[in-house]
């Protein structure tokens, strides 16, 4: 592992998910390079085994740590449940960032909120989300829903298709007007924002990681002394184990949504 403050930031999720954390990395550190990796052919992971997600997770992570990545971040809240833990204790020394539901400035919005926590089954499943949970006891009420399909929607590169709004609309109707605030817990779900919120109710807060993640990975290169400081315009380098969704790729990280 061979790498400098030129080298590039290398970014992983699933699929195409991980594209929403990567906008908010470029717009923080646009004199950055940028590997973006996605795993479409194995997408979704919410659905699979803990012992498989890390797997496929560690494959990519060490892939691009060999390629000379001087960070990696882990753009999809299932990765970083099954994996982070483990490749943060056998390379000490190397940056991870990881994603984890936004449940701390979504309790604290408000004096004890309903706040909906929407992510994938196996972030939800996990003991670290009951832990995340925990903290927050007493100060938000969180309802959890697992929308696994919503992943393979925002797979298609279709956004807001028909389909996508009549399955969000029967997994969330049941909470129109029911809660305070929603919790995107997978990368996935920005891109469905705008529908999921003409259910919910224009008024509810929406939560997410990705903007956290982005400070916290310019905050721990900036420790390490690898931030980039030239004055240039960042190369992104898309990448995907789906040859099909490079295309796919760059139309939604200009998305507008
Ligand atoms: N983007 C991922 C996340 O943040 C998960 C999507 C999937 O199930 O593959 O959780």
């Amino acid at each position: 592992m061979k790498y400098n403050n030129q080298s590039p930031i290398a970014v992983v999720d699933s699929g195409l998910g991980g594209i929403t954390v990567l906008r908010k990395l470029y717009k923080l550190m646009p004199n950055e390079d940028y590997i973006y990796f996605g795993d479409s052919a194995n997408a979704p992971y919410g659905i699979k085994t803990k012992e498989e997600i890390k797997n496929l997770t560690v494959k990519a992570c060490e892939s691009l740590m060999e390629r000379g990545a001087k960070a990696v971040v882990i753009a999809c809240n299932t990765a970083t449940s099954a994996a982070a833990a483990y490749l943060r204790e056998k390379y000490p020394d190397f940056i991870f960032i990881g994603l984890e539901p936004a449940l701390k400035p979504a309790a604290l919005s408000g004096e004890y909120p309903r706040v909906l926590v929407l992510a994938t089954p196996l972030t939800l499943k996990e003991e670290k989300f009951d832990n995340l949970m925990a903290r927050f006891e007493g100060k938000a009420e969180f309802i959890k829903l697992p929308a696994p399909e919503l992943v393979k929607f925002i797979e298609s590169g279709n956004l807001d298709s028909e389909e996508e709004i009549a399955y969000l609309e029967e997994i969330l109707a049941p909470y129109a007007g029911k809660v305070d605030a929603v919790v995107l817990g997978c990368t996935h779900f920005p891109f469905a924002r705008k529908s999921i919120l003409k259910i919910l109710g224009e008024n509810v807060l929406v939560f997410e990681g990705s903007k956290g993640a982005a400070k916290y990975c310019k905050l721990c290169l900036e420790e390490k002394g690898l931030l980039n400081y030239e004055d240039r315009e960042g190369v992104i380098s898309f990448e995907n184990s789906d040859g099909n969704k490079i295309e796919a790729s760059k139309r939604m990280f200009y998305y507008k949504g």
